[in-house]
């Protein structure tokens, strides 16, 4: 069934931290700053700013609490931080965000490889997370990794992700994403999933999480609308990439987004020229070639002005 198009969508910008985490050469925390700073100017009012996860795991995120402690809070403005344990969430809590973000993974071998411990465990985990996060009056977000496949185990059935949503659901999360970590979905698979989950809890709950690998995910992004998701994920520049999922490239880029949505007559409140701008920017910081499309079609087109001007 076709769901009416939104006239407004809500978009995690996850560039900071999914975008970078994954960088092998350490970032200097005044650049993700003004990472930050930038896409706030930009209209983003959630943002996934790191992670408070082992330092020896994931080097990249390691500077968490002073990130965190040289934002800005303003009334609206959602800042959010991947905790997946109490140690993560105590320092999350000091660090004075506003969201936390437990994240479970579908397939066994994933848990194991990302957070050393099996999917049951990790909601054990999450446990005393989730009732730590109401205590404190925090919204509390869970991520479901390798819902449409995963490097290890190959297909995920949809009974694992199912499940996964359920008891993520019965720990009280106020959204559920669910991720496409290594990017292989295709729309009439996503579709297939989120119908599914919107069985078990409201659709504007729910929020998708898309990896670009295969060229799919802005596709993906149109399937979920029509399923009537008006919630996602993505990263100015298209950055991104998990340590643990070798070969998965980045996330959809914000700017591709912000092109369909605009397209659509779709409302996301964030500023297109201000995020290619933005995305140009960290590319050159962190020595890549820009990765959206739309962001290379734009930033030449404004060239091409400036130099018939
Ligand atoms: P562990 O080794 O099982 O944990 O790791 P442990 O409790 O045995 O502790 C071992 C050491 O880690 C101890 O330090 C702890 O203090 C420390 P030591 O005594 O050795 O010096 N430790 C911590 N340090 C800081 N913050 C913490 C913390 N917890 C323990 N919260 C753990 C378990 C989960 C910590 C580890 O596996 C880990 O950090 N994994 C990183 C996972 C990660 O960040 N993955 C990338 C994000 S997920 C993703 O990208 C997918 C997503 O984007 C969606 C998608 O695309 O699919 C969300
Ligand atoms: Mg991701």
């Amino acid at each position: 069934m076709l769901n009416t198009l939104p006239a407004r969508v809500f978009i995690t910008e996850v560039g900071p931290r999914d975008g970078l985490q994954n960088e092998k050469s350490p970032l200097a925390t005044d650049v993700k700053i003004k990472l930050c700073e930038r896409l706030l100017a930009a209209g983003v009012s959630q943002l996934e700013v790191t992670s408070f996860v082992s330092p020896k795991w994931v080097p990249q995120m390691a500077d968490a609490a002073e990130v965190l402690a040289r934002l800005p809070r303003r009334e609206g403005l959602t800042l959010s931080a991947l905790t997946p344990n109490l140690k993560g969430f105590e320092a999350a809590l000091a660090s004075r965000v506003d969201e936390v973000v437990i994240f479970g993974a579908a397939s066994e071998a994933f848990s194991m490889r990302n957070t050393n411990c099996s999917v049951a465990e990790s909601i054990e985990r999450f446990r005393p997370v989730a009732l730590a996060a109401k205590a404190h009056f925090l919204r509390l977000r869970a991520v479901i990794s390798v819902a449409f496949g995963c490097p290890y185990q190959g297909d995920v059935p949809l009974e694992s992700v199912i499940d996964l949503v359920r008891r993520t659901r019965d720990l009280g999360c106020d959204e559920i994403g669910i991720a496409d970590t290594i990017g292989v979905a295709t729309v009439s698979h996503v579709k297939r999933v989120f119908e599914a989950a919107a069985r078990e809890l409201p659709l504007n709950r729910l929020s998708g999480h898309f990896h670009d690998t295969y060229g799919q995910a802005v596709a993906n992004v149109y399937g979920c609308l029509e399923v009537g998701v008006h919630r996602f994920d993505s990263a100015v520049a298209g950055l991104g990439g998990c340590p643990y999922a070798r070969g998965a490239t980045g996330n959809v880029a914000t700017e591709d987004l912000l092109w369909l949505f605009k397209g659509l007559g779709i409302d996301t409140g964030l500023n297109l020229d201000a995020m290619v701008q933005t995305g140009q920017w960290i590319s050159g910081q962190v020595g890549r070639p820009y990765a959206s499309r739309v962001g290379v079609a734009l930033a030449a087109r404004q060239t091409e002005a400036e130099a018939s001007a």
